[in-house]
């Protein structure tokens, strides 16, 4: 699987999702191999680490952030990866208007995979205070989990 996480700015809930399942896929079979990035519909923060609230609350669950850098989504991804996933539906309509007429890439919500979280879009927590990290890590772990729930059954 070639998978692609996406927000607005690519320094909190994108590379949040990226890293939650890497960390979820490191108690899976080393067979099925798996691509991970991120990017962002913006470019505010390109070559930017995670913000330091979103690496703080990954690391007390033991995931570092700290190597990531925030990148532009590229036209290019549309035919590397196989999934593009939104954060929300802002982003989901940004990347369905820049899809390039080359495109072989799916773009669907990430939170189609966590049906029991009772959202549609993984709330920004840029401008809020630290439980919107806390709520973005637990529904990076519950879509991330749905997602490899699914991908071990469509293998
Ligand atoms: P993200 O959060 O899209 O989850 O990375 C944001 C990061 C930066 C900004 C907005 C949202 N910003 O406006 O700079």
């Amino acid at each position: 699987m070639k998978i692609l996480f996406v927000c607005l700015g690519n320094i909190c809930r994108s590379p949040t999702a990226e890293g939650v399942v890497r960390h979820l896929l490191a108690g899976t079979d080393p067979r099925l191999h798996w691509v991970l990035d991120s990017a962002g519909t913006a470019d505010y923060h390109t070559g930017d680490p995670p913000d330091p609230r979103t690496q703080r609350a990954a690391r007390a669950r033991g995931i570092d952030l700290s190597g990531l850098r925030a990148r532009q989504v590229q036209a290019e991804d549309f035919q590397r990866f196989e999934l593009i996933l939104a954060m929300d539906r802002g982003n989901l309509a940004e990347l369905n208007a820049m899809r390039p007429p080359a495109a072989t890439a799916s773009t669907r919500l990430f939170l189609e995979f966590a049906p029991d979280s009772g959202l549609v879009d993984v709330p920004d927590p840029y401008y809020g205070g630290e439980a919107g990290f806390e709520t973005v890590l637990n529904l990076c772990e519950a879509a991330g989990r749905g997602l490899l729930a699914h991908s071990s059954a469509v293998a």
